[in-house]
């Protein structure tokens, strides 16, 4: 297993639309483990295969909402979606403070439908079809659009949109300054 670069913003490649899988290999199985350990060491609760520069439409995802432990803490519950997509979606909407491991650091509210139906395969190739809610939802729609190159800052305003873009930038001067002194 091995952790991925993930591409930053304005990288242009995190704007290609991604094609579907034809099947279950062993090279994206290895895909896949190697996403989780990234993602885990981020660590994010989701991460797009365009994201680490392999531009097909899949998905993996831990909200580390898996059966307590003894403890009653939070578990890991890995989830992978492969040619995911969106069959309906509710009027109801609904906002989460947004971030993405493409904008590090950088969180804003972004409104979306509070409920969608969904249809993916697994890592089985098993195909799902269900209704999703909450945290599920909104994060399954964040993944899903950088399979379209889509980015979570693109659904701010213009206003919003630059100062989160301002932030990020203000945070990569500092850091290059700090690792220059
Ligand atoms: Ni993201």
């Amino acid at each position: 297993m091995a952790i991925l670069p993930i591409l930053e913003v304005p990288d242009p490649r995190l704007r290609r639309v991604a094609t579907p899988v034809e099947a279950m290999t062993d090279a994206l199985g290895a895909l896949i483990a190697d996403m989780f350990e990234t993602m885990y060491a981020a660590p994010g609760i989701g991460l797009a295969a365009p994201q680490v520069d392999r531009p097909i439409r899949l998905l993996v995802m831990d909200l580390m909402d898996g059966p307590p432990n003894g403890e009653g803490r939070a578990t890991r519950n890995p989830r992978v979606f492969i040619n995911p997509e969106i069959l309906e979606r509710s009027a109801e909407l609904s906002v989460y403070n947004e971030g993405c491991l493409s904008v590090p650091d950088q969180y804003a509210e972004v409104e979306r439908p509070a409920r969608v139906r969904a249809r993916w395969r697994d890592e089985h190739w098993t195909l799902h079809e269900a209704e999703l809610d909450g945290l599920l939802a909104t994060c399954l729609q964040h993944e899903l659009d950088h399979l379209n190159g889509v980015l979570f800052i693109d659904r701010l305003s213009r206003l919003k949109r630059e100062m989160v873009l301002k932030r990020l930038q203000k945070q990569r001067q500092e850091a290059a300054r700090r690792a220059a002194a």
